[in-house]
C-alpha cells in the first residue's frame, strides 16, 4: 500500500451541467479533509487553468473546504451541496481547445498548481479532450461519468440521468392531462444527444404510447409516420383518444438532417398525414379524423432539479471511489457502475474504443436494440417505429 502522504488535488466539472455535480464535489472535499488533503476547485473547466497560468487567480484562492457554501443564520454549517443542482465551479462546453497557445496554458496551469492528480467530471464528448490533455501534461487522472444523456461507455449510470429520467417522467405524466382534456397528441421532445437512454427510460416510466429513439429509428420515415397514423387510430377506436409521444432528440428529419426542432416537425407530420389518410375515407381511419397535435421541448429543464437520491448515492460513490483510487496511486482510470457496484476502468484500455467511436459519429454506449428495456417496451405494445412493430 502506498504511503499516506499529503496530497493536492485538482477537481473540475467539465460539459454540460446535470443534477448531482455539487454532490461529487461536497463528497470529495469531505473525505480529503480527513485525510488533511488540498482540493483544489479549478473553475471553468480546463479554463480555470488558463486563468491560473496568466497569473489572474492565485492558488490558494482555489482551495475548498466542508462548509465552504454555507447559508446564514441558524442554517450555517448545512451542506448544501448535495443537494443543489448546477455546478458551483461553473462547467465548459465548447469542445476541444483547438488552439496550442491555449493547450500549454492548460498544461502550466496545472503544473503551477502543483497537482498531484486530478478528478475531471465529464460526460462522453469531455472524456477524449481531457484525456489528450492529460497525456500531454503528464497529469495523474481519474475521471467521474456524469451527463443526463448515460451515454458513457463502460458504465451502466452517470451521474445526472436518474434526475433527469425523473424530470422527464414527471413532465409526460402531467402533460397525459391535458392532452387527455383536449384529446390530443402530445409529442414530447428528449435529450439525449446521439443515445436514447433518457427517452426510452421516462418513456416507459411515463406512460408513452410511441418512443422514437435514434438507436431504432435513426430518421423519420413516410413509413413511420404513416405506421404511428395507424396506431394512434387504434388506439382512439380503442377508446383512447389521446397520444402520448416521445421523440429522442437524436432522431433526424425525413431528409436525414438534424432537427432542432424535431418534435415540431413530427407533430405536423401526423397532423398532415392523419387528415390525408381520413380524406381516403376508410373506416380504419375513421379515428384519426379531427386529429390535434401539440408539441413540447422540455430543454435545459431536464438538467435541472434536486438531484435524485439515486443520484446523490451515486455522486458520493464516485466521489469517494476517485480519492481511493488516488490513494491507491492507480490513475488515468474512469469510474464505473457495474452490477450495482462501484469499479473502475483503465483509460488507456477503453479510449481507443470511445475514440473510433467518436471519429465514426457513433454514440460509443447507445441503447441496445436487443436489450431488455426495448423488449420491455415493444412487450407493453409502445410503438417504437417500423422496424419494432407488426
Ligand atoms: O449532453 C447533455 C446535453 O444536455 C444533451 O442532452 C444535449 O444535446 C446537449 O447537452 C445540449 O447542450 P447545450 O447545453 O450546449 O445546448
Amino acid at each position: 500500500m502506498p504511503m499516506n502522504t499529503k496530497k493536492k488535488i485538482g477537481i473540475l466539472t467539465s460539459g454540460g451541467d446535470c443534477p448531482g455535480l455539487n454532490a461529487i464535489i461536497r463528497a470529495v472535499v469531505k473525505y480529503a479533509h480527513l485525510k488533511d488533503w488540498d482540493i483544489f476547485g479549478i473553475p471553468r473547466g480546463t479554463d480555470g487553468f488558463i486563468d491560473v497560468a496568466q497569473g489572474k487567480v492565485e492558488p490558494e484562492s482555489l482551495k475548498l473546504q466542508p462548509h465552504g457554501y454555507d447559508v446564514p443564520g441558524v442554517l450555517q454549517g448545512l451542506d448544501i451541496l448535495q443537494f443543489m443542482s448546477g455546478s458551483v465551479l461553473g462547467s465548459l462546453s465548447r469542445g476541444n481547445p483547438a488552439e496550442e497557445d491555449v493547450t500549454l496554458d492548460i498544461i502550466e496551469g496545472y503544473k503551477r498548481l502543483e497537482l498531484d492528480a486530478l478528478i475531471a467530471i465529464g460526460g462522453d464528448g469531455s472524456l477524449d479532450i481531457i484525456y489528450d490533455l492529460a497525456k500531454k501534461g503528464g497529469w495523474n487522472l481519474v475521471v467521474i461519468p456524469k451527463t443526463i444523456d448515460n451515454d458513457v461507455a463502460f458504465t451502466e449510470r452517470s451521474v445526472g440521468f436518474d434526475t433527469a429520467r425523473n424530470t422527464v417522467t414527471q413532465a409526460l405524466y402531467d402533460l397525459t392531462f391535458t392532452a387527455a382534456s383536449h384529446e390530443r397528441i402530445m409529442v414530447v421532445q428528449v435529450m439525449g444527444r446521439d443515445a436514447g437512454h433518457l427517452a426510452l427510460h421516462s418513456g416507459i416510466a411515463g406512460g408513452a404510447d410511441c418512443i422514437l429513439i435514434p438507436e431504432l429509428c435513426p430518421q423519420l420515415t413516410p413509413k413511420t409516420i404513416e405506421g404511428m397514423c395507424k396506431y394512434i387510430a387504434k388506439l382512439r377506436c380503442d377508446r383512447r383518444k389521446f397520444a402520448l409521444i416521445v421523440i429522442a432528440e437524436g432522431v433526424h428529419g425525413l431528409n436525414n438532417q438534424k432537427d432542432t426542432y424535431i418534435a415540431e416537425t413530427l407533430a405536423n407530420l401526423i397532423r398532415e398525414y392523419s387528415h390525408h389518410l381520413c380524406s381516403n375515407g376508410s373506416n380504419e381511419y375513421q379515428g384519426l379524423d379531427e386529429i390535434d397535435t401539440r408539441a413540447t421541448v422540455l430543454g435545459h429543464l431536464q438538467r435541472c432539479g434536486v438531484p435524485s437520491s439515486f443520484d446523490r448515492i451515486l455522486a458520493t460513490v464516485f466521489g469517494i471511489k476517485a480519492l481511493h483510487l488516488i490513494e491507491e496511486e492507480r490513475y488515468n482510470r474512469l469510474v464505473i457502475w457495474q452490477n450495482g457496484c462501484v469499479e473502475s476502468k483503465s483509460l488507456e484500455q477503453i479510449m481507443p474504443m470511445i475514440k473510433w467511436c467518436h471519429q465514426e459519429n457513433s454514440c460509443p454506449s447507445p441503447v441496445d436494440p436487443e436489450g431488455f428495456m426495448v423488449r420491455t417496451a415493444s412487450s407493453l405494445g409502445i410503438y417504437l417505429g417500423e422496424s419494432n412493430h407488426d
